[in-house]
């Protein structure tokens, strides 16, 4: 501590440095607005700064073009010490970086790939693709009937349960009879251990121990206790990622109680950021009439001719082709992304940016990138802060990836799922769940937003935690469909 209070001086070839007061550093005036600090500091001292921020450096990297220089450095910036940091600390399992445990959790890592990319990843999102029909026909309000629900609870609802059951299978004892969907008293209770857990998220990544969180804990502990694998063995169709992390637990001898909270730290990861990437999905498209228009259009091409009874299947070509649906889902993630890209110096280096400018680095500092400060850059899009349900969609109304800062094309223009050796494994799933979900309201619903309030502001307090969600929910109105069938 006395350390960490004793001002530090600016040393040669260093990156200037804001200071703040004493031991708080900036951190109520960052904390406060993010973005707006960040665009400040780099306004006044360029691409490169660092800021104490209670008591920690960090040193932040503002120019897009050097963000691969950043991503470079596996050799000198360490992504994994501070992950799993911080992971252990909020969800309480053992410590993989630990000799005992690290060559062994290498192996669970890898299993991301294995599971959420490339084949296996169609059998994912088929699975899910049925879980949220069985969830969607449960809650399915009687014909002609409107029935109200807020935004942020339908797709909660909806998300969370089709999410869970894909991850970590049906509850054999609580399976519904045919029809009446995979709902079950246990995923309710999830959902609801969920919420009270992830809502203390802030104060948890800002240090408060989750002993003082009293409720969050015993939300974890609870998740925890419905995730210990003498539950999951009792359930039906667990996904290849959870049965195999399952297995790889069980040959590491860790404690019952340390396999269990992995599983939670998983499902944190799998819907954290999903239910509000899906919320602020399904809201821009519902506020913006041409949006709404040009996603009906593109499923009812899809989808001609459906019986009434019959379930939705949908090939990976069709799902990668619903490129309208994408760019409202990318600009809807352009528009809430919040996260931020930590990397830890593991010695004394200089960094050299894309400009050649080259900044002396500490070990022990923080390395952090800042996304939304790309994603709202009005250089790169223009009128930053307006939903453009199109706009990653070029003239010819095919998928758009080339944009550009200064004349020069930009590699990472939009980066909600990080990059590197911290990118997210699970961001091919995520597209297509969201892809599925606006799908399947589309083509059941006829919805309507029932307040007409110009703008709802996101929840600041979670910058730097991923996809900030709204700050209230809104009203929804929806009924079943009455043109959708056309024999
Ligand atoms: C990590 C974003 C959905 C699994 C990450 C990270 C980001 C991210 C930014 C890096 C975190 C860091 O730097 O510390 C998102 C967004 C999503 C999403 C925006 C939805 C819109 C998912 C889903 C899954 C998933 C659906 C799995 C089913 C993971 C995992 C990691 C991760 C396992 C940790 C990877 C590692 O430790 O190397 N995600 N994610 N994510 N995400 Fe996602």
């Amino acid at each position: 501590l006395f350390r960490a209070c004793r001002p530090r001086t600016r040393r040669e070839k260093e990156p200037p440095l804001v200071k703040g007061w004493p031991f708080l550093g900036v951190i109520l005036e960052y904390g406060k607005n993010p973005l707006g600090f960040l665009q400040a500091a780099q306004k006044k001292y360029g691409d490169i700064f660092t800021c104490q921020l209670a008591g920690k450096y960090f040193t932040f990297v503002t120019d897009p073009f050097s963000f691969s220089s950043v991503m470079r450095q596996g050799k000198n910036l360490d992504f994994h010490k501070f992950a799993m940091g911080f992971s252990q600390r909020v969800f309480g399992h053992a410590d993989f970086t630990s000799p005992l445990l690290s060559e062994s959790y290498r192996e669970v890592h890898s299993l991301f790939r294995q599971t959420l990319q490339g084949p296996p990843l169609e059998q994912l999102s088929e699975t899910m693709l049925a879980n949220l029909q069985s969830v969607i026909q449960h809650g399915q309000p009687s014909k002609n009937v409107w029935k109200e629900e807020g935004l942020q609870c339908f797709t909660t609802r909806i998300m969370f349960e089709a999410g869970f059951v894909t991850l970590f299978g049906k509850n054999s004892g609580l399976l519904q009879p045919e029809g009446k969907g995979v709902i079950g008293t246990c995923v309710q209770k999830a959902k609801r251990d969920f919420l009270a857990f992830d809502g203390a998220f802030p104060a948890l990544a800002a240090g408060v121990p989750i002993a003082l969180c009293g409720r969050a804990w015993r939300a974890r502990e609870a998740l925890a206790k419905g995730l210990l694998h003498r539950e999951l063995n009792h359930r039906m169709y667990v996904s290849d990622l959870i049965q195999r992390r399952m297995d790889a637990f069980d040959r590491m001898h860790l404690d019952e109680t340390n396999k269990a909270r992995t599983h939670v730290c998983m499902l944190w990861a799998s819907q954290a950021n999903t239910l509000p990437a899906a919320f602020w999905s399904l809201y821009y498209m519902l506020r913006h009439p041409e949006a709404f228009a040009a996603a009906r259009k593109e499923i009812d091409q899809i989808f001609t001719k459906l019986p009434n009874d019959k379930a939705i299947s949908v090939s990976k070509e069709k799902l990668e082709s619903m490129i309208v649906l994408e760019s409202i889902i990318r600009e809807a993630l352009r528009l809430s992304s919040a996260s931020i890209m930590i990397r830890v110096a593991s010695d004394d280096f200089i960094l050299t940016l894309d400009s050649g400018q080259t900044a002396a680095i500490r070990k022990g500092d923080y390395i952090a990138l800042y996304p939304r400060l790309i994603h709202l850059d009005p250089e790169i899009y223009p009128d930053p802060l307006v939903f453009k349900y199109n706009r990653f969609l070029d003239e010819e109304g095919q998928r758009r990836n080339q944009f550009y800062k200064n004349g020069r094309q930009l590699k990472h223009y939009l980066v909600p799922f990080g990059s590197g050796a911290s990118e997210c494994p699970g961001r091919f799933f995520a597209i297509n769940e969201i892809k599925q979900f606006l799908m399947l309201v589309l083509w059941h619903y006829d919805l309507q937003l029932s307040e007409h309030r110009n703008t709802l502001s996101p929840d600041r307090t979670r910058a730097g935690l991923g996809i900030l969600p709204p700050s209230q929910d809104v009203l929804l109105r929806y009924k079943t469909r009455a043109d959708r069938y056309t024999e």
